[in-house]
């Protein structure tokens, strides 16, 4: 998962609201650490950046699904105004501007930072002095916060694919991957690089059993001498590290997942996103009787237990099972 999440939309008419609700949502988030707000605040945003007219006031504003007498407030003091009292006091306080800065370094969570801005530990170069304070994946976050806050051009990360896919099927030629994430959503700049992987052998794991032959481990350890310089974290089933494809270019992050062959179309779904996009389909599976996951598309029965995964081949088939209209990748970007 990225952290710092882009705002804009293309020809967004509403871009400047976009911008300071986005702010408030991420100070929500990373310091009140209060997710009602944050997601209230996200909503509104997404909102106003799919409205195709401009708002121009707070009370047409107040008539959109996901805005209340709060944010149309916000709305009419920006638009009097230009600024935002709340705001103006937030970007004041020293200590909310700590948490907000270290929050952006890969690892650190709303949590660990305000813990470590409480220890007098304020900046990323103060940081660089104190890193036994901090695990393993926050000390290569860290050492990579510059890079990692680059966006990756679709044009490298298709090169990035492309050694990915010749390694791993010089392995074995059935193996199945997928880039998904907002690569596959046709941006033309990601914050990361999401892949997964498949294989016809891959079959899901009864919790407790011995996992997967150490598959994952072959496929990351041929990465390695090509592509892959870190792992943050290796699983049976999850490997999160950095990469980089030249030593000319930044490192980037890269997630690997291996996921059983039933489980792929769900997977590839999820992980393609957007949030807001996978949020408005689960819903619409609950409406047609379904509960969607990343793993499953399953019956609600009528004692509300859900059944037996549906078996997928497609991810058109899982559109078709809620009768949901066929989204493009592209056409995903809520
Ligand atoms: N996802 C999620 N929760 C996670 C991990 C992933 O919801 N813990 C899903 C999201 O639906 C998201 C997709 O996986 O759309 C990819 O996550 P992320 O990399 O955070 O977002 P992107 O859309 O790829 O955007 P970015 O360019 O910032 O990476
Ligand atoms: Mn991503």
């Amino acid at each position: 998962m990225s952290k710092r999440k882009n705002p804009s939309y293309n020809g967004n008419v509403n871009a400047a609201f976009c911008n300071f609700l986005i702010e408030l949502s991420e100070y929500e988030k990373n310091v009140s650490r209060n997710i009602h707000k944050y997601n209230a605040y996200r909503k509104a945003a997404t909102v106003l950046a799919t409205h195709q007219k401009r708002i121009e006031s707070g009370e047409e504003a107040r008539k959109l699904n996901g805005i209340g007498d709060k944010i149309s407030k916000k709305i009419d003091e920006f638009l009097h105004t230009g600024k935002l009292k709340k705001l103006e006091n937030i970007h004041q306080d020293e200590e909310a501007q700590a948490v907000s800065l270290l929050t952006r370094v890969s690892g650190i969570g709303p949590v660990k930072a305000a813990e470590l801005v409480r220890a007098g530990l304020k900046s990323i170069e103060h940081l660089r002095k104190y890193q036994d304070k901090l695990n393993h994946h926050q000390i290569i976050g860290l050492r990579h916060f510059e890079d990692f806050e680059k966006k990756i051009p679709r044009s490298e990360i298709k090169k990035v694919e492309e050694v990915i896919m010749k390694q791993i099927t010089s392995i074995d030629a059935e193996f199945t991957i997928t880039v998904c994430g907002s690569y596959r959503r046709g941006k033309e700049n990601c914050g990361d690089i999401d892949v997964l992987v498949t294989h016809p052998l891959v079959k899901v794991v009864e919790e407790k059993k011995k996992p997967k032959d150490q598959i994952l481990k072959k496929l990351i350890d041929k990465l390695n001498s090509s592509l892959i310089t870190d792992t943050i974290s290796m699983g049976d089933t999850k490997f999160m590290g950095v990469c980089r494809l030249t030593n000319k270019l930044p490192y980037r992050r890269l997630d690997i997942r291996l996921i059983p062959c039933v489980q792929y179309y769900c997977a590839v779904l999820y992980f393609t996103g957007s949030d807001v996009f996978n949020k408005n389909m689960r819903a619409h599976a609950l409406e047609q009787g379904f509960t969607l996951n990343e793993y499953s598309l399953r019956p609600i029965g009528v004692t509300g237990v859900p059944g037996e995964p549906v078996p997928i081949t497609s991810e058109e088939e899982i559109f078709e099972y809620i009768n949901y209209p066929y989204k493009k990748p592209e056409e995903r970007n809520l």
